[in-house]
């Protein structure tokens, strides 16, 4: 028993520093994919375009929806939507170009990079959602 208790502590520790070089090499992924496949609309700063493209960076709908990042990335989308206090209602097209795993790592980068405060969601978790796009 104790002998197991031993061995379940040595994963776990090993699986967190793991975790950590992963997350290091997921973010500089993310950040190339968002240089190619983001940053013509929304500019390598987040900052988006006058009133045609909403801004990242700062941006109270990206705090408000994390984890419909993957599914908006995925599926695009379309109508009328408000970004910090201004209306946007352009047609962001699909992605149809990216694994999902592509889809993960930017979302991991958007949401350290962008946010106010870097929203920490898990790998995992933002699979799960991308699962269940409508
Ligand atoms: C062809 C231009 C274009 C590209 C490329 C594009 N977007 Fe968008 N994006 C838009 C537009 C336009 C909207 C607003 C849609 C609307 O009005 O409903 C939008 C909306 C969003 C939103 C929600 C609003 C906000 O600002 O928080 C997020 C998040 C987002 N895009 C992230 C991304 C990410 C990440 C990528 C790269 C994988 C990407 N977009 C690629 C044009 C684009």
């Amino acid at each position: 028993m104790r002998g197991l208790l031993i061995f379940l502590a040595a994963i776990s520790i090993s699986a967190c520093s793991d975790s950590e070089l992963v997350s290091m090499q997921q973010l500089s992924s993310g950040a190339k994919l968002y240089e190619l496949h983001c940053s013509n609309c929304h500019q390598a700063d987040g900052s988006g375009l006058a009133q045609l493209i909403p801004p990242l960076k700062s941006a109270d709908y990206l705090s408000k929806s994390a984890l419909n990042l993957p599914c908006i990335i995925k599926k695009g989308m379309q109508g009328s939507i408000v970004v910090n206090g201004v209306e946007y209602n352009q047609k962001m097209p699909a992605q149809v170009n990216l694994s999902d795993k592509d889809i993960l790592h930017i979302c991991l980068f958007v949401l350290q990079k962008f946010p106010e405060k870097p929203i920490s969601v898990t790998e995992e978790a933002l699979g799960q959602a991308l699962q269940k796009c409508p």
